[in-house]
């Protein structure tokens, strides 16, 4: 049986004094959670990190990004021993606004999926076909590229350290959320290349569904085998809407 994971995806929202408010309510939050049996975590700013990991310590904290490298001349990055100093062992990788607006390849987000888990950290790997691949029918084959080369020499091992989201890029801040059974059959079909990759292994990596989902939604995801929990940017923000979605979640 894999744990239920809820992930708040906070993007560029919250100033510090607002995470400090969040990250002091998720601690009522992280017990509700705990009685159900379910993680959850948050990628707030980089800004923000230490103020929530400070504040609730046993709350899952990621970065949204990082650098793979380990220090040089990058201005504007943060690395993975940057990260590590303030506690912090999980980032996202290949979210589809940094593949859209930063350029991020599977190729990149392959480094820093590798960097990270050299480093003992939890990667979540974000994957996902644009509105025009969904239409042309392409879903599965730029899921599949995205998984095997974003996931490229990851050994069984570590690959017991991944956690996967599928976000259809159409569905993140839309309103037009995948239906459970597009997103429980791109989940199924994730799983399968993972079975392939990385053996039984693959049944105890989590894949999470993101892409509005709401308070009101989040139930129809967890009831298909293939979807592990959620990842959640505009309903993760407040906290009586992050505890809904826990209470929704199962
Ligand atoms: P929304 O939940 O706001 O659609 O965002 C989803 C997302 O991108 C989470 O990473």
């Amino acid at each position: 049986m894999r744990t239920k994971l809820l992930v708040g995806n906070w993007k560029m929202n919250k100033t510090r004094a607002e995470a400090l408010d969040f990250a002091k309510a998720s601690i009522e939050l992280l017990k509700f959670a705990q009685s159900k049996q379910i993680q959850i975590g948050v990628t707030p700013t980089y800004l923000s990190l230490d103020v929530v990991k400070h504040t609730n310590p046993n709350l899952i904290v990621g970065a949204q990004n990082v650098n793979a490298k380990e220090s040089g001349a990058y201005t504007g990055e943060i690395s993975i021993p940057m990260l590590k100093e303030l506690g912090i062992e999980w980032s996202l990788v290949g979210h589809s606004e940094r593949r859209t607006y930063y350029a991020e390849t599977n190729h990149t987000c392959n480094e820093k999926v590798l960097a990270l888990l050299a480093n003992k950290m939890t990667p979540l790997y974000c994957v996902g076909e644009t509105l025009g691949q969904f239409e042309a029918g392409l879903t599965k084959p730029i899921v599949e590229a995205q998984i095997r080369e974003g996931l490229k020499g990851v050994s069984q091992e570590d690959a017991r350290h991944l956690v996967i989201a599928y976000e259809p890029v159409w569905s993140i801040g839309t309103g037009k959320n995948a239906s459970k059974e597009i997103a429980e059959d791109v989940c199924h079909f994730i799983r399968t290349i993972l079975k392939d990759l990385f053996g039984g292994v693959s049944e105890k990596i989590q894949i999470l569904y993101g892409g509005s989902v709401k308070p009101t939604n989040i139930k129809e995801y967890m009831a298909m085998p293939n979807i592990d929990g959620a990842l959640v940017g505009g309903a993760s923000l407040a906290v009586d809407s992050f505890a809904q979605l826990i209470e929704n979640i199962g």
